[in-house]
């Protein structure tokens, strides 16, 4: 015995691939197979790739050939790309490239075992085929992360954003059960997780039977008031009052919604196919904010679409002043073929693409470092994470705000347990502070900020 192959993965893109990634790793050590984090060491290297961004690609191309020196040293080395790049290179990997053994794209991840076994015997594989039901329900993932674990509960994407290539690699949308996810949340807080993610492009279309996602957020959070429940992606079209509500309602789930809104302009959001215009945006926030007092919201930013004004980023810049959002991820336009937006051409020249981003980037990054400075003093409940990664003496947290926070260790205080921290200095990224109550256990407030000195 001990013969058990081992795998090497890397994860590049969003939380989904971070989640396929835990499937992908639960399948495979179902069929005998062990992780390790040695490159080296493995006999099976698995790239779970992005196709959102051009700039993701080229990372992961670069990546993958620099792959091939172990593939000199080792022939039998298997090397196989997943996820969204696998589903839109197909086999243009292993013919024109010759970068990969294997190809499997994000709902052909039980077929894995077998094209990795047919590769080890010298056959190159490919399986891309998109499913209108493969939820992996009853994989468990392989779970490496300490505290936090992720669920998807749906795949896919319907919404055909006109710069998105999700459509096209990740297919239709569909959910898995209510019940099973339930069940997965309580196997989780028995095993001592202490905040669960559920994770889905498009959470707000989640739908089983007569349950929406509203239901299921309010199911899932009545497991263990213990445990933070945090959700990610919504879209603002199908933000509704009863999902709001539910936020509200429910202590243990995180006052945080990302709500990308991509562009402030009206005529570049019809455009973009988003369904919805700045006015319906502003008024969603207000609601938003009104209903769930200490709420912090982040957003994404695309700067450059096609036929983008000065004055359309104008409008982009004057929606992050009025919103205030506690952060954002800023992108610039990139043009990928088969959607429509490609067929748009791509006339915003670079150089105005990247004075555009650079001066949304430099302008929300102001509004955060505001919003974080007004937080000194405070005191918020954080939920101890781990080490921090630039010292070996402090913990790094997060408040149920989604904050990163940063604090000395205390020999009683160990990962998954919940403090209240007094903010004493913040940029626009990081808050630090200091440890003034151990709870153990979470605060059952809704509010996150337990108090204030001023
Ligand atoms: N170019 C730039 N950014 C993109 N995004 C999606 N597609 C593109 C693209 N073609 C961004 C959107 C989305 C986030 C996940 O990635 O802002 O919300
Ligand atoms: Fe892409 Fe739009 Fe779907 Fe998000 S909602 S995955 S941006 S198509």
């Amino acid at each position: 015995m001990g013969e058990s192959k081992r795998i090497y993965i890397e994860t590049y893109g969003c939380q989904m691939n971070l989640a396929d990634s835990e499937i992908v790793l639960g399948i495979m050590k179902k069929h005998g197979y062990s992780l390790t984090d040695d490159i080296s060491k493995a006999d099976v290297i698995l790239v779970n790739t992005c196709s959102v961004r051009e700039h993701a690609e080229q990372r992961v191309i670069g990546r993958l050939s620099s792959f091939l020196r172990y593939k000199k040293r080792k022939p039998d080395l298997v090397i196989g790309v997943l996820g969204c790049m696998a589903e839109r290179l197909k086999k243009r990997l292993i013919e024109e490239e010759n970068l990969a053994d294997i190809v499997v794209g994000p709902d052909e991840y039980r077929k894995l075992p077998q094209l990795v076994n047919d590769a080890f015997a010298g056959h190159k594989g490919i399986a891309v085929k998109l499913s209108k039901v493969e939820t992996y329900d009853d994989i468990t993932p392989l779970r490496t992360e300490g505290i936090s674990a992720w669920i998807t509960v749906m795949r896919g994407c319907d919404k055909f954003c006109t710069f998105c290539v999700v459509p096209f690699t990740r297919g239709r949308e569909r959910s898995r059960p209510l019940d099973s996810i339930v069940k997965e949340v309580e196997m989780l807080s028995s095993q001592g997780y202490r905040e669960v993610t559920l994770l889905g492009q498009n959470v707000n279309s989640y739908r089983d039977g007569n349950y929406d996602f509203a239901d299921l957020l309010s199911a899932v959070a009545q497991v263990d008031r213990n445990m933070r429940i945090r959700f990610t992606t919504s879209h603002p079209k199908d933000m509704s009052n009863k999902l709001i509500q539910t936020i509200a309602e429910h202590p243990n789930i995180c006052n945080y919604i990302h709500l990308p809104v991509q562009s402030g302009s009206d005529r570049i959001l019809e455009l973009m196919n988003r369904t919805y215009d700045r006015k319906h945006y502003l008024e969603l926030v207000r609601k938003i904010r009104e209903t769930i007092p200490g709420v912090s919201l982040s957003t994404d930013i695309i700067a450059g679409f096609p036929t983008e004004t000065e004055e359309d980023h104008k409008m982009t810049l004057s929606l992050l002043e009025e919103v205030r959002f506690d952060g954002a991820f800023m992108f610039k336009y990139s043009p990928r073929e088969g959607t429509k937006a490609y067929a748009m051409g791509d006339d915003v020249p670079d150089e105005v693409k990247v004075r555009r981003l650079m001066e949304i980037i430099e302008l929300q990054q102001k509004i955060s470092y505001e919003i974080n400075q007004g937080l000194i003093g405070k005191e918020v409940e954080v939920l101890v994470e781990g080490e921090s990664k630039r010292s070996s003496e402090q913990w790094m947290g997060r408040t149920d705000t989604n904050k990163v926070v940063i604090f000395p260790k205390h020999e009683s205080v160990k990962p998954g347990d919940y403090v209240i921290v007094r903010i004493n200095k913040a940029n626009s990224a990081t808050l630090f502070g200091d440890i003034v109550k151990i709870l153990h256990e979470k605060n059952l407030s809704k509010n996150s900020l337990v108090s204030s000195l001023n």
